[in-house]
């Protein structure tokens, strides 16, 4: 490996430019090596704006380079073909959620990359929030004692608007695939939505934070506000049967139970997550809202002083350049961005927010589909603690 990880980065869309590439740019461990799109024209801006030296449009052209040691994928349709491709080429792999829709793909994703010895990691963006980091690193210095119960909650008031169209891409001409789904009106064939998109990140947080595993769920997903535009180019609202708010609760094998609630048809601002959690002798609420200038909160109570007070974040959980000030995106990717190039580098050993934990949050996505499916308590297979 060179001096800096070389990263090529799939996808020069929104996320791309407010969270990614901002993450590389300022990681003293990085150098961005190249920039691939479809659209030609949106890698070349993203290229200027992060000096990144090479412009491609086919992706297929990164997978045997020997110059590159990560690929990242940011782009918005199905990641699982490109995950694959980046693992079977030997590249070290960060991509967004989900790596795949069912566990088991996740699972067999992780077995090639640990096969080769290749560091993964999802973007899981929340964990690395300084506050959420912090109020880990409290739970594990023993702040709360054993842990009793965790409520997660990822919601805001993204799609409350039904002319807001289900399909965030924006199209010139109508599409030919089925990003939404929705199609069937049957409330009980209604398709997943914020369960994964919203729910994965505060599930992640909920095993981090009881340090522990989910043995069985029972949840019910809904679909609030039915009729919506389906894209950018469709004028009139339709039937669209997606979950738009879910709720599930929880046991953990250390004997801790939560609860979860995400959705986007939810009055708030983003990115609207809220980890409580409550152990024998203390509990944590962090809140990460932008509110008034502000994007994270830390409050801790005490049997013997029950009223939560505010924490102050030490500084070193803050990343490389952080302004005061500076947007959610940026600031909770830049820890993650280095977060994994340390990892990749060796400096640090464990491999956090990886496949492996990426496919124990998608099992839990999946059953809590299942128990709605099924109107039941579902198992997971995973018991140990
Ligand atoms: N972790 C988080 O908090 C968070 C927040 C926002 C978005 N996201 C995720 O980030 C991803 C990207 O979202 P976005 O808002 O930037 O989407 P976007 O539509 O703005 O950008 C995606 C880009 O990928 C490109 N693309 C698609 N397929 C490609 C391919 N095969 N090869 C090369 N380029 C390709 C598209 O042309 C587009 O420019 C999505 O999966 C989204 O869910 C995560």
């Amino acid at each position: 490996m060179a001096d800096k990880i070389r990263v090529a980065v799939v996808g020069a869309g929104r996320w791309s430019r407010d969270a990614h590439l901002p993450g590389y740019y300022r990681s003293p461990l990085a150098e961005l090596v190249a920039i691939c799109d479809v659209d030609r024209e949106k890698a070349e801006e993203r290229a200027r704006q992060f000096e990144i030296p090479e412009v491609l449009t086919d992706y297929h052209d990164l997978l045997h380079r020997t110059d590159i040691d990560v690929i990242d994928v940011c782009t918005r349709e199905e990641h699982e073909p490109l995950v694959f491709d980046v693992i079977n080429a030997g590249k070290h792999c960060l991509v967004e959620k989900p790596v795949a829709h069912r566990a088991e793909d996740v699972r067999r994703a992780q077995a090639i990359a640990e096969s080769k010895g290749l560091k993964t990691k999802v973007g899981l963006t929340f964990r690395y929030a300084p506050a959420m980091q912090y109020m880990y690193q409290l739970v594990q210095d023993g702040f709360i004692g054993r842990p009793l119960v965790f409520n997660g909650y990822e919601q805001n008031s993204q799609w409350l608007d039904p002319d807001n169209p289900a399909d965030k891409r924006i199209h010139k001409t109508p599409p030919d695939n089925d990003a939404v789904g929705g199609w069937s009106p049957k409330p009980e064939e209604i398709t997943v939505h914020s369960l994964e998109g919203y729910g994965a990140p505060i599930i992640d947080i909920s095993m981090m934070l009881t340090g522990s595993q989910v043995t069985e769920v029972v949840g019910r997903l809904k679909n609030l506000i039915p009729m919506r535009r389906r894209t950018n180019l469709d004028t009139q609202r339709e039937p669209i049967n997606m979950d738009d708010a879910d709720i599930y609760i929880c046991e953990f094998a250390n004997g801790a139970f939560g609860s979860i609630q995400t959705s986007y048809v939810t009055v708030g601002n983003y990115p609207g997550i809220e980890a409580r959690i409550y152990g024998e002798k203390g509990a944590l609420i962090c809140r990460l809202v932008d509110e008034f200038g502000e994007c994270e909160t830390l409050h801790a109570a005490r049997p013997d002083a029950v009223e939560f007070q505010r924490m102050e974040i030490p500084e070193k959980f803050f990343p490389h350049g952080y302004r005061p000030g500076e947007p959610w995106p940026s600031l909770f990717y830049a820890n993650l961005v280095h977060n994994f190039m340390e990892e990749v580098a060796g400096i640090r050993s464990e491999n956090q927010g990886n496949f492996a934990q990426s496919a124990k949050v998608q099992e839990i996505i999946n059953a809590v589909e299942a128990s709605h499916r099924t109107r039941s308590w579902v198992q997971l297979g995973n018991q140990e603690a």
